[in-house]
């Protein structure tokens, strides 16, 4: 998979350099790219917003660099995502369809957002997604694409060193539905006085599929009783 992230803070992006997401890049199961909005201006100051139509507070950002970025790096299979919090709602099923695209570009706005004109022209070309990583306002939408980015990476195949530890997250799709993982414990077998359930310690992998089951569906039901239909 190729990923094009374009933002008018390139370091922002660092923290995808690290960790298991900077491992499928130095492996070559994903390509990233950061490209800088400003690179695209004309004007000696790089300017990318101006004032909004209409009025009201804050900038809007203009859509000519953005056209200019953006018609450099889409082609016909690409995916142009677009974090907003007026987006639709990203979730694990949304990750899973995004992981097995060839070409992600990120569009990620500051301010009061992108000119309008960018989505709609570039919804006559390639998938065009305005997204939202969750019901709240960021300063910008760089941090919205690194959470996206990493959830949709681990679900590369080859990417998790173990495939069990994605089959059996949160979120995961399970006969039983999308549910919570439920607790996990480690050595030792008692910590300040506190023991682990002691089917974890039986051996029996069948009770403990069954016990793990169940006490994901009773996190769920108590913690998100609106993944249960419930
Ligand atoms: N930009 C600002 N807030 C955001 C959010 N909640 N999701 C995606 N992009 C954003």
């Amino acid at each position: 998979m190729k990923i094009d992230v374009i933002t008018i803070f390139p370091q922002y992006l660092a923290p995808l350099r690290l960790s298991l997401v900077g491992k499928a890049i130095e492996n070559q199961k994903l390509s990233l790219d950061v490209h800088d909005l400003r690179d695209h201006t004309t004007d000696l100051h790089r300017t990318v917003d101006d004032t909004p139509y209409g009025g009201g507070p804050g900038m809007v950002m203009m859509p000519e660099p953005w056209g200019a970025t953006l018609d450099e790096l889409l082609n016909n299979d690409s995916i142009l995502i677009i974090p907003t919090p007026s987006g639709v709602k990203f979730d694990q099923e949304m990750a899973e369809q995004l992981a097995s695209k060839p070409h992600l570009v990120f569009a990620c706005g500051r301010y009061e957002g992108i000119d309008a004109r960018v989505a709609q022209y570039y919804e006559k070309k390639v998938t065009v997604l305005e997204v939202s990583i969750g019901d709240y306002v960021l300063a910008g939408g760089e941090v919205a694409a690194i959470v996206m980015i990493e959830a949709i990476a681990r679900l590369i195949p080859g990417v998790l060193g173990n495939w069990d530890s994605a089959v059996n997250d949160s979120f995961a799709e399970t006969e039983h539905g999308r549910l919570l993982e439920g607790p996990v414990y480690t050595k030792p077998a008692v910590w300040r006085g506190l023991g682990v359930p002691e089917v974890l310690l039986s051996g029996n992998h069948a009770e403990i599929a069954k016990w793990q089951i169940a006490q994901a569906k009773q996190r769920t039901a108590i913690r998100r009783p609106d993944l249960t239909g419930e």
